[in-house]
């Protein structure tokens, strides 16, 4: 039996990733069940929460303990609450009604219907590129793309807040990776000019807006320096995709750069409201793609129903017609809202506003009594960031109401002052 205090002082997330010498390997699944249930503080205790209604501005959730209460939704990615516009949902339901609830096949095989083949080609429309894939999953996509495309030998240079799914195809990948500190363009060209003349396989990927922190990679810097060095460049934009640019059409089109970008990736699942994820790119890529993507050729196609609401949300998208100004006045407003009140929300650019805490303990404590005052928000702290850049992270949603707006903020600015925050 593993005493409960003896790990207390080191209860720490990745503490428990390794197996020590004389353990079962899954003593660790064990000491983490300790932990757990010992009431120990481990932020664990402001996760898991059931959703009993639509995600939406201000819904209905069912706590740990069985309490059901209301609270506002400022943490989910469908930002423009398209997992809920009527249209997308009637054309879910459609294609539900005539494939049935799963593909049951890899793409490849009998996975995908001619609904899938239209959002294929309804995303390589909407970047202007030849083609397109859709993987079944967003974190699958970036591990498949990266990994089939690089290899030993090949090196990829990294922003360090690039999302784990990103890290964890490079590292499959076998290709030498390199990290330049967050957004910060000379040390881009450091690394770059270090790198040996004959290694000429090389790619820059970066976030198109960085989860965490919400701002925009600077992909006119970015894609310079590609040039220069002749690298090729990936954005993964999966919170720029409908929002950023001024179409929506992402990250590079915010800085005019849309034709010096090799790989288009972006996720269904944030503000298409969906599910998966994609990569626009020339023919010959995607039909590689299709081939050596192990996360494409191995895994079982997206449902009908989510590939056919996906179709109407690329036609919102394509029209530009999916709400973006109305989301933008949200957006100005509850960060106008959030700066008036003294919080320190960093340099977001887009629907992520974090809300800079710096504090793990006050962290958990905060979270959890917004959340008892009917404020959801997402907490962020390691392994998503650094736990000295811990901080609560804010999502705007175009239904919010600027009156639902102001009550968060309120609820904020009550816990803020009662943690220093403010
Ligand atoms: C930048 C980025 N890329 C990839 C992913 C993975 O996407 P999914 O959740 O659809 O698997 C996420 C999800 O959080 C993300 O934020």
């Amino acid at each position: 039996m593993i005493e409960v205090q003896k790990i207390k002082d080191g209860s720490k997330f990745e503490n428990f990733l390794k197996t020590e010498a004389g353990e079962d390997l899954f003593a660790k699944a064990e000491k983490v069940s300790k932990v757990l249930s010992s009431g120990i503080m481990t932020g664990n205790e402001g996760l898991g929460m059931i959703a009993l209604d639509k995600v939406q501005g201000e819904y209905s959730i069912r706590e740990k303990s069985g309490m059901a209460h209301s609270v506002l939704m400022l943490g989910s990615n469908s930002y423009l609450n398209l997992s809920t516009h009527p249209k997308v949902m009637k054309a879910a339901v459609s294609a539900l009604n005539k494939f049935g609830y799963g593909m049951g096949a890899v793409s490849n095989y009998a996975g995908i219907t001619d609904i899938h083949k239209e959002l294929e080609s309804r995303i390589a429309d909407f970047y202007g590129t030849d083609a397109a894939i859709v993987f079944p999953s967003g974190y699958g996509t970036n591990v498949g793309v990266i990994s089939a495309l690089c290899n030993e030998g090949d090196v990829i240079i990294n922003d360090s807040a690039n999302h784990a799914s990103i890290f964890d195809g490079c590292r499959l990948s076998g290709a030498e990776i390199k990290v330049f500190p967050h957004s910060d363009m000379k040390g881009l060209e450091r690394v770059l000019k270090k790198i040996p003349q004959e290694q000429t396989g090389r790619l820059i990927i970066t976030d198109g807006v960085f989860s965490m922190d919400g701002d925009i990679a600077k992909l006119d810097l970015i894609t310079q320096l590609a040039g220069e060095y002749k690298c090729r460049v990936m954005v993964d934009d999966a919170h720029g995709v409908g929002i950023v640019g001024p179409t929506g059409k992402g990250s590079a089109e915010y800085y005019d750069v849309m034709d010096k970008i090799d790989l288009n990736v972006g996720m269904l699942s944030k503000s298409p409201g969906g599910l998966g994820g994609y990569c626009a790119a020339s023919a010959e890529i995607v039909d590689f793609l299709r081939l050596y993507a192990r996360t494409f050729f191995f895994s079982t196609a997206l449902p009908a129903s989510i590939a056919g609401g996906l179709n109407e949300v690329f036609k919102l998208f394509q029209n530009d017609e999916a709400g973006r100004e109305i989301l933008w006045d949200k957006i100005n407003y509850l960060k106008a809202k959030l700066v008036e009140a003294g919080f320190d929300i960093a340099y977001s650019q887009s629907a992520i506003i974090p809300v800079m805490i710096y504090d793990e303990e006050k962290l958990f404590k905060i979270h959890a009594e917004l959340r008892e005052n009917g404020l959801y928000t997402n907490i962020v702290t390691y392994p998503a960031v650094r736990r000295k850049e811990c901080r609560l992270r804010l999502c705007a949603m175009k239904e919010l109401t600027f009156k639902q707006i102001d009550r968060a903020v309120d609820i904020l600015k009550i816990i803020g002052h009662k943690y220093g925050i403010v």
